[in-house]
């Protein structure tokens, strides 16, 4: 793997609708992205499955969705709007370009070889006025990380949802930090997207080392569960001088970049840092009384924190394959190099495509609109008809679709499809009435 990669992967985000530049026709936006359709499609994959695996699969866990805004008092309480959530600034006094302090290897500019000014402390929380008066009354923030909406509902989600502890209050939205430095496409932006839950267990040292040990299994297992390679991801720990202001123990989940491993989820023992620090501001008593044991106490937090749009990019990357000289064996010049996006069936944004063989014979047309039409009430599909049918099967491989059906003229007397595997290129002809069975099978295994 090398940046060449990277360089192919924003490519064909570009080039196939998955990812595009914000604001483009303005020059793009402060690393700023949009998600096109399919990348829509496939994100949205991503949320569902965690938000099942989370929520739907398990009966000790809830969702939530709390808005972004929230009351600057939130902010005051959970530090963030101290030294703890702030990184270190330094300038260039020649061009002026800014630097986070600890991602510059030398101390000259990188790129003017000017003077660096003292490193200063930048709060990363993003600003915003509320109303229509400008003034510090009206300050408050947009969230700079989605879990403090989750703590402002835990009364109401443990009384009204009936939760003994251990449970946890699960929740995915848009956060924002005002990041120095932003790189890596969708890696490390301003505005992105977060898969938070929040576990809240007895504050028994025992039993949350366990409960932490659980939730680092479950959360690697998912990845692995959706087809990333057990060898691009590791565990790492945090070291003490690294840890987040609310965090007493940080074991990240990291994936093997291009540039080397990255996080892209934390698995964070918050202590009971949250519930008294807001039961102290509000005032309101946050603690938990256990019928069983008799015990009162402020619950303490393990948390899950995942950034979608990095879940993104480290499913896309793991799922790109480039076979050199093309996927099909031909006696012809050697072909250019075919790209397949072998994600796993239930991320891809576009299940089964439908192609009649050629566009311009009106039985064909008809027959292979019926079948989009039967399919498209149970999956994603995409009906096609532009282009030869191996063109055609080359973009449905870019974009990671599991199954190719084309109607051929055997078609209108047989009443079936030819099926191709998009990973084994295989084709099988299936009966239309059998279809919606055998891409269950073949989709959702059951
Ligand atoms: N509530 C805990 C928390 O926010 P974090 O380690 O700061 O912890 C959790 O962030 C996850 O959010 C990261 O693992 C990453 O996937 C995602 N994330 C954080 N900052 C990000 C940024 N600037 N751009 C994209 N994703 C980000």
């Amino acid at each position: 793997m090398s940046q060449d990669l990277m360089e192919k992967i924003v490519s064909l985000c570009k080039r196939r609708g998955f990812i595009a530049p914000s604001s483009e026709i303005y020059g793009g936006f402060e690393s700023c992205y949009d998600y096109g359709f399919l990348g829509a499609l496939l994100k949205n994959n991503i949320k569902q499955s965690w938000w099942k695996t989370m929520t739907q699969y398990r009966d000790d866990i809830v969702g939530v969705d709390a808005s972004i805004l929230m009351s600057p008092k939130v902010w005051q309480a959970s530090g963030h709007l101290t030294a703890g959530f702030a990184d270190s600034l330094v300038e260039c006094k020649k061009c002026h370009h800014r630097f986070r302090k600890d991602y510059l290897k030398e101390d000259k500019c990188p790129d003017c070889g000017g003077q660096l000014t003292e490193e200063k402390k930048f709060n990363l929380m993003m600003k915003t006025f509320v109303g229509s008066i400008e003034n510090e009354a009206a300050v408050t923030y947009l969230r700079g990380e989605t879990c403090q909406g989750i703590y402002m509902n835990y009364q109401f989600m443990r009384e009204t949802m009936r939760l003994k502890i251990p449970f946890g209050i699960a929740q995915i939205g848009k956060a924002f930090r005002n990041e120095i430095t932003t790189r890596y496409f969708i890696f490390k932006t301003r505005e992105f997207e977060q898969m938070e839950m929040q576990y809240f267990v007895e504050p028994d040292e025992k039993k949350k080392e366990k409960l932490f040990d659980y939730w680092k299994k479950e959360r690697m297992n998912w990845y692995v569960s959706l087809g990333i390679k057990k060898d691009n991801l590791r565990f790492r720990e945090h070291r003490k001088d690294e840890l987040a202001h609310y965090a007493k123990k940080a074991v990240d989940i990291e994936y093997k970049f291009p540039w080397g491993w990255d996080e892209i989820e934390g698995i964070h023992d918050r202590g009971d840092w949250d519930l008294s620090n807001h039961s102290k501001h509000s005032g309101q008593d946050l603690s938990y009384y256990d019928e069983q044991t008799k015990k009162k106490f402020i619950p303490h937090i393990i948390e899950t924190s995942a950034g979608a749009d990095r879940n993104f990019l480290s499913f896309l990357i793991n799922a790109y394959d480039e076979v050199e000289g093309g996927r099909t064996k031909t006696t012809e010049a050697k072909k250019e190099s075919e790209v397949v996006l072998r994600l796993d069936k239930k991320l891809s944004p576009i299940k089964a495509a439908i192609l009649p063989l050629v566009k311009n014979k009106k039985d064909l047309v008809k027959k292979a609109r019926e079948v989009y039409d039967l399919l498209k009430m149970n999956w994603m599909c995409q009906y096609d008809e532009a282009g030869s049918i191996g063109r055609r099967y080359r973009r449905q491989d870019e974009t990671g679709t599991p199954s190719c059906l084309t109607i051929d003229f055997d078609s209108l007397e047989k009443n079936d499809v030819t099926v191709r595997d998009r990973d084994t290129m295989k084709q099988e002809r299936i009966k239309i009435k059998e279809l919606v069975d055998y891409l269950r099978e073949k989709l959702e295994g059951r």
